[in-house]
């Protein structure tokens, strides 16, 4: 059975009990007007379209993937292959939109599905097909098990995660299930592209909106989850919960009444009741100490989170 040393727990609470919070206030606030829901999903659809791919070596820009999920051109000078990639993954997302309800329960069949319609028309061969044979992913510090181990890790998997005998968080098991994914490597190819989509039906099923990993973090996600390998998970726990912290803002921002007034934290230094530096205030953010979330290159966060804090420690 898979379990998790939980060791990052101390540091990572109160980043954890905030995203909870902010899932509840979501929640209630449910359900949302049609149009805010529909106006998020098109922007998730693009943006996690997009750096899903990106990460996996896909050429295409944010705007060349919103141009052929939402306009249905081609891109001169891009290959069909990339354009499969993009229409596949969004063919995949409706597919999670469609399986995602609160009881949800987690089974091969749907990621053996998911997996087949990332990879449709592109390797039809492999397409929802688990491998037969060794893989190895180049620049990680371990090698994937035996293919013959393959399905039966799977299952035990999957059984873990559906389970959950330790009780963890939404947040936490999507992470959990990211990394085992990953290590067991159930596929020739398309591996991380379909566990980005399936760890996300395990948040969305309470409720979160998905996580998305941001390809300018690409380096970062990688040291992540080769950390994760030798057991210390609080990297990858702290950068799930930056980038779902990031949905979970776009959608409380949303919502008449819930939307906060994020800004620069260049911007919030400058105001004279702030105590703090923008290297400081910017180190607490990275840590997921104060309500806070990347975009770009820029970190925003509120004038109010940043003096909660200072009161915090007062
Ligand atoms: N050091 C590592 N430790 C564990 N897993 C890793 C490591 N480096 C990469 N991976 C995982 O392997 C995945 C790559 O697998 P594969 O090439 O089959 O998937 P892909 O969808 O084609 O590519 P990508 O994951 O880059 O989108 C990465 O996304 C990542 O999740
Ligand atoms: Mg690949």
């Amino acid at each position: 059975m898979w379990t998790i040393k939980t060791t990052y727990r101390e540091e990572l609470n109160s980043t954890f009990k905030r995203l909870e919070d902010k899932v509840s206030v979501l929640n209630k606030a449910r359900p949302l007007p049609n149009i805010v829901v529909q106006n998020i999903r098109e922007a998730f659809l693009v943006e996690w379209t997009f750096n899903s791919n990106n990460i996996e070596g896909n050429t295409l820009s944010l705007r060349e993937t919103q141009m052929v999920l939402q306009e249905g051109v081609t891109i001169k000078g891009k290959s069909l292959r990339e354009h499969f990639e993009a229409k596949n993954h969004e063919t995949a997302i409706n597919k999670l939109y469609e399986l995602v309800k609160p009881n949800y329960v987690l089974n091969a069949k749907d990621i053996l599905d998911i997996h087949g319609l990332v990879l449709r028309s592109i390797e039809d061969e492999h397409a929802g097909r688990l491998r037969n044979a060794g893989v190895r992913i180049s620049g990680a510090n371990f090698v994937p098990p035996n293919a013959r181990k393959v399905s039966g890790y799977l299952d035990d998997l999957i059984q873990a995660i559906n389970t959950n005998t330790q009780q963890l968080s939404p947040v936490e098991l999507a992470t959990l299930f990211h990394h085992k994914f990953v290590w067991i490597h159930p596929f020739f190819d398309g591996n991380g592209r379909t566990v980005r989509l399936v760890m996300n039906l395990l948040l969305m099923r309470h409720g979160y909106p998905p996580a998305i990993i941001l390809a300018n973090d690409r380096a970062k996600y990688y040291l992540a989850l080769n950390q994760a390998n030798h057991g210390n998970y609080t990297k990858l726990m702290l950068l799930m919960s930056q980038a779902l912290e990031r949905t979970l803002n776009i959608y409380l921002n949303a919502v008449p009444g819930l939307d906060k007034d994020y800004q620069t934290i260049s911007s919030i230094v400058e105001e004279p009741d702030i105590p703090y530096g923008q290297e400081y205030v910017s180190l607490l953010a990275r840590q997921g100490k104060i309500d806070a979330h990347k975009e770009g290159r820029n970190w925003y966060t509120t004038k109010e989170a940043v003096l909660a804090y200072v009161n915090s420690k007062s």
